[in-house]
């Protein structure tokens, strides 16, 4: 006999699985007990036609070209604008975050929210992807598709938006906590909102780019956490994602690139618990840690300057170690 749903008394790890399958339970229905399961997603939302469109949004195509890696001061002004409504964005969507609430809904807001205040969100049809926000929980490391999954209570789940306004965009992420974390999961947040920090405090003009990862990798490691090798920081402007490719961890390869003043681009570590590997799903974006356990994320995009870095989604309320609407 064959069943689909789980008995209210589950096997131990080496009896027979539930289902009837034969297979040990550890080796079957036991691997995707508590993990996050892909719900139903609705078709793409359109933009109104009175928002300026960047180059793909009517194609799903992206032709990348060579953007100058030092921005002009044009065009940091524009950023600083859309880094601000990035930023405005993910507060408010944040406050959303509650058990019960679907990732779907909060979708709708940082839709509805960017067009409202003129921008672009530069996720839709971005290489034909959906929605107007990444949305990822527990074990998703990044590019979770909101949809029709209610967040739960103990979720932590991270949300990432990206506006594109006067012509640039302006990206940024954190992780949420939906009602009673655990406290490893807690930890896991704060640590590496930390992280986030103090990669940011590592970028300076004539340092090597190499140092934001050293810094981040350093804290995570004191927490015996694992860093994401897979995705990256990246260089922002005119294009979403642009040279150059910013590392979250150690290596000697960027010991060779200076960092210098105008340059723009994000850091965006994902920490882990347990593995650092990845898997995606059926629906090629969604990411998860190939062990199930969970991850977290925080983003900026900051202006590289000759002292601290200005963090261009940094704006009111940003998310910073001391935001409480984070926790
Ligand atoms: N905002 C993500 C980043 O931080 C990119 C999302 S692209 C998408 O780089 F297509 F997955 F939405
Ligand atoms: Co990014
Ligand atoms: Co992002």
């Amino acid at each position: 006999m064959s069943t689909t749903t789980a008995p209210a008394t589950l096997p131990q790890a080496n009896d027979p699985c539930w289902c009837g399958s034969g297979r040990k339970y550890k080796r079957c229905h036991k691997r995707s007990e508590g993990r996050v399961l892909p719900g139903e997603v609705t078709p793409m939302r359109a933009v109104p036609g009175h928002i300026a469109r960047p180059p793909y949004a009517d194609t799903g195509e992206y032709e990348p070209w060579d953007e100058g890696r030092v921005k002009s001061p044009e065009i940091i002004d524009a950023m600083r604008r859309s880094g601000r409504v990035a930023s405005t964005v993910l507060r408010e969507a944040g406050e959303l975050v509650a058990p019960g609430v679907t990732t779907e809904e909060i979708d709708v807001y940082v839709h509805e929210r960017f067009v409202e205040l003129g921008a672009y969100p530069s996720t839709i049809n971005y290489h034909g992807y959906p929605k107007a926000c990444c949305t990822s929980v527990n074990e998703v490391i990044c590019h979770g598709i909101p949809d029709s999954r209610p967040l739960q209570d103990g979720d932590i789940c991270n949300i990432d938006v990206t506006g594109w306004i006067g012509g640039v965009h302006g990206d940024t992420n954190a992780t949420f906590l939906v009602g009673d974390v655990d406290p490893e999961s807690r930890r896991l947040v704060e640590v590496t909102e930390e992280c986030t920090w103090l990669g940011i405090a590592a970028a300076r003009a004539g340092r090597p780019l190499s140092d934001i990862g050293r810094a981040i990798e350093d804290h995570a490691k004191q927490h015996r956490y694992g860093v994401v090798k897979a995705f990256v920081g990246h260089g922002i402007g005119e294009q979403f994602h642009t040279d150059v490719q910013v590392l979250h961890y150690y290596d000697r390869r960027q010991d060779g690139i200076v960092m210098r003043e105008g340059m723009t681009f994000t850091v965006e570590p994902m920490i882990t618990l347990g593995s650092i590997n990845y898997r995606i799903w059926d629906d090629d974006w969604t990411a998860v840690t190939s062990d199930g356990k969970r991850t977290a994320q925080f983003e900026h995009t900051i202006l590289v300057t000759d002292g601290e870095a200005e963090v261009l989604t940094g704006g009111d309320g940003a998310v910073s170690p001391t935001a409480p609407w984070t926790r």
